[in-house]
């Protein structure tokens, strides 16, 4: 018994030696698919493609939301292709929010680093968890789930933020209704929010229609 399982080992590492790919760097000029985007020739793989250095300083955060994302997602990241990982830095000044949002292709897994996050999502059958977390303390937010991160204490505070997938995608609500070309009628109707509001709203964040 012993020694077929011992022969049965060999066949199997010798026949499968050939086809291990132990990485597939995306190669970018390519189109990305449903299957990731196509590899760089292994033999023209360095070091570098496996280290991405964009989430050390923080990033600009004068804007409306006074915070900021910067993501270490395949587009940015070509080493993360077929990894089923990546990742993405939240800066927040003192009046930080990351408006409601969701990842519709990846689970997220968010790591305080500094300062305090009430942090949440809304689950699809509307029950909403949340919690102010501390650095060094985790927080996972489901995919496809609507969720938010925002400064506590008026602190700013920085999260890094790991993904189950190497292109997660962003999708921000506020700004699919109010910084796209969404109609304020539509809006409106689909809303029940009040058309004023909207058109405030939109030229607030650069929606149009
Ligand atoms: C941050 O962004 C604001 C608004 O775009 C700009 O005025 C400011 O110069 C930027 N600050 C730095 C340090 O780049
Ligand atoms: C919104 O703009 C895009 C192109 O920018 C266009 O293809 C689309 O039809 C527009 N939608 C509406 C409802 O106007």
């Amino acid at each position: 018994m012993f020694l077929q399982i011992v022969f049965l080992l060999s066949f199997l590492l010798s026949t499968s030696h050939a086809t291990v790919q132990d990485f597939c760097v995306a190669d970018l000029k390519s189109a990305d698919g449903p299957a990731g985007f196509p590899c760089v020739p292994p033999a023209k793989v360095t070091s570098d493609d496996f280290v991405f250095a964009g989430l050390s300083e923080a990033a600009n955060v004068t804007n409306i939301i006074n915070a900021a994302v910067s993501p270490a997602f395949v587009g940015q990241f070509p080493g993360v292709n077929g990894l089923d990982l990546s990742a993405a830095r939240l800066d927040l000044g003192p009046a930080g929010v990351i408006p409601l949002h969701t990842h519709p292709g990846a689970n997220e897994l968010l790591i305080v680093n500094q300062g305090h996050i009430l942090a949440g999502f809304i689950s699809s059958s509307n029950v909403v968890y949340q919690k102010v977390l501390k650095r060094g303390e985790l927080m996972v937010f489901p995919q496809g789930l609507l969720h938010f991160q925002i400064a506590a204490h008026k602190r700013k505070a920085i999260a890094f933020a790991v993904f189950s997938s190497a292109n997660p995608g962003l999708q921000i609500l506020d700004f699919a209704l109010f910084a796209s070309n969404f109609s304020t009628p539509l809006i409106a109707q689909t809303t029940f929010l009040d058309p004023d509001l909207v058109k405030k709203l939109k030229s607030v964040l650069g929606g149009s229609g």
